[in-house]
């Protein structure tokens, strides 16, 4: 299990025993307060919508078209934000921390 740090729509931030080889969504969706993922991660729904936190969005690949376009629909859009359903969880992102978006 890998370290992934969740901050949820309250602010609370959670230390998560993360599985790797799945997408950060995947490891998400299961938490009581995680995403709702209603496309199954499609890239369609964006109800999988994060923030990276800052000093780990460089070290992520960048996004694909699909999901910048996604993205720039959404009212809570920041610069930081991506579509966990995107994001594979690896060991080199062990301690990655992302907060999870409001509803929208
Ligand atoms: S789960 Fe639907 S866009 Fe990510």
């Amino acid at each position: 299990m890998t370290l992934l740090r969740v901050v949820d729509r309250d602010g609370t931030e959670h230390e998560v025993d993360a599985r790797t080889g799945l997408t950060v969504m995947e490891n998400l969706r299961d938490l009581d307060y995680g995403v709702a993922a209603v496309c199954g991660g499609m890239c369609a729904c964006a109800t999988c919508h994060v923030y990276v936190d800052p000093e780990w969005a460089a070290k992520l690949p960048a996004p694909h078209s699909d999901e910048t376009d996604l993205l720039q629909d959404l009212a809570e859009r920041r610069p930081a934000s991506r579509l966990s359903c995107q994001i594979k969880f690896t060991a080199e992102l062990a301690g990655l921390r992302v907060e999870i978006a409001a509803d929208e």
